[in-house]
This record gives structure tokens, sequence and C-alpha cells, in this order.
């Protein structure tokens, strides 16, 4: 598998640097992928970044992203909330993939408080402004190199997720 990571941003982040700054903070999105990509370097990674404001053109992305990246760092932004499509190319696709957000959405309006993606990722990183995404890389990259790789289980073990055979007691006759 390549050592490629896909960083994945949502409606309206291509507006980050003037888009309410109190809640997203005042950096561009050109610069959080630039400290990604160097973040994602220092770890041996390459980083293809890409937003969209299209719901299906985020969908095509994940969907085509199977057998070329390790993992997905993914900010769906207000998608988070309502899209099952997203949710459905997440799991389809099968590629570890980590939720970012920027603010902490369990802290602002019900509606944001829930979140359709965040079911089908590894894990969640929120509320740290641009370093969510430093942070979710970092665990990303963790979880791809440690035990929760099946196919790296060493000969012997058991893959993860799988029941030990029952053992069958022999009755004495
Ligand atoms: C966001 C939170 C979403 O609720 C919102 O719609 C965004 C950004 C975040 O990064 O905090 O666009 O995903």
């Amino acid at each position: 598998m390549a050592k490629r990571i896909l960083m994945v941003n949502g409606p309206n982040l291509n507006l980050l640097g003037t888009r309410e700054p109190g809640i997203y903070g005042a950096r561009r999105l050109d610069w959080i992928v630039a400290q990604v990509r160097e973040q994602a370097r220092v770890l041996g990674y390459e980083l293809d970044a890409f937003q969209s404001n299209g719901e299906g053109d985020l969908v095509t992305r994940i969907g085509s992203s199977a057998g070329r990246y390790a993992g997905i760092v993914l900010n769906p932004a207000a998608y988070t909330h309502t899209s099952i499509a997203l949710r459905d190319a997440i799991k389809a696709v099968g590629v570890p993939c980590v939720e970012v957000h920027l603010s902490n959405i369990h802290a602002r309006e019900p509606f944001r408080q829930q979140s359709m993606t965040a079911g089908a990722c590894i894990g969640i990183v929120g509320g740290f402004g641009w370093r969510s995404y430093v942070l979710a890389l970092e665990g990303l990259v963790g979880w791809i190199e440690s035990d929760a790789k099946p196919a790296k289980a060493p000969a012997g073990r058991r893959k993860p997720g799988r029941k030990a055979a029952p053992r069958v007691r022999k009755e004495r006759t």
C-alpha cells in the first residue's frame, strides 16, 4: 500500500481564514494543508488534499480511494450532520478514516452534535482548531502502523475480530 494519505475537506472550508474566525480560527485552508503535509512527510507519508462544496464530489473522491491511500483525514463540515452518502462511501472503501473538526461540535448547537459519518470512522478529533488535523493525522498513522492492521498480525496469532474456535471436550465413553 502506498504511503499516501488523503485529506478531504467539505463545504465552506475553502473560506477558512475569513469564515467565522472566532469559531474556526484565522488560518486559511492552504496553510493548514501545508502543516498537515509537513507532518505527514515527517511520518513518512505523502499527502493529497481535496476540498469541495459538493456532496457528490466528496463521495466520488472517497469512493476512489481504495488501494490508493493508506488512510483518510476527513472534515465533512456541514455534511457531517446530514450525509448518509458520505458515511456509506467511507464504509464502502474500507480505507481507515479519521473525522476532524476545527470546533468542538458537541459544545455547539444541538443539530451539530450528531455525526452521520463518525460511526464509519476509526476515530474523531475536534475542538483544537487547525491542530485537530495534525492530531488526526498522527492518530491515523499510528493506527495504520499498529496492531489494528489484521494483515500485520504475526503468524500463529489470531486475527483481531475472529473468535477462537470453541474447545470441544471429548466425552469419555
Ligand atoms: C466543522 C463543524 C461543522 O458543524 C460545520 O458545519 C463546519 C465545520 C468544524 O470543522 O468545526 O463547516 O466541521
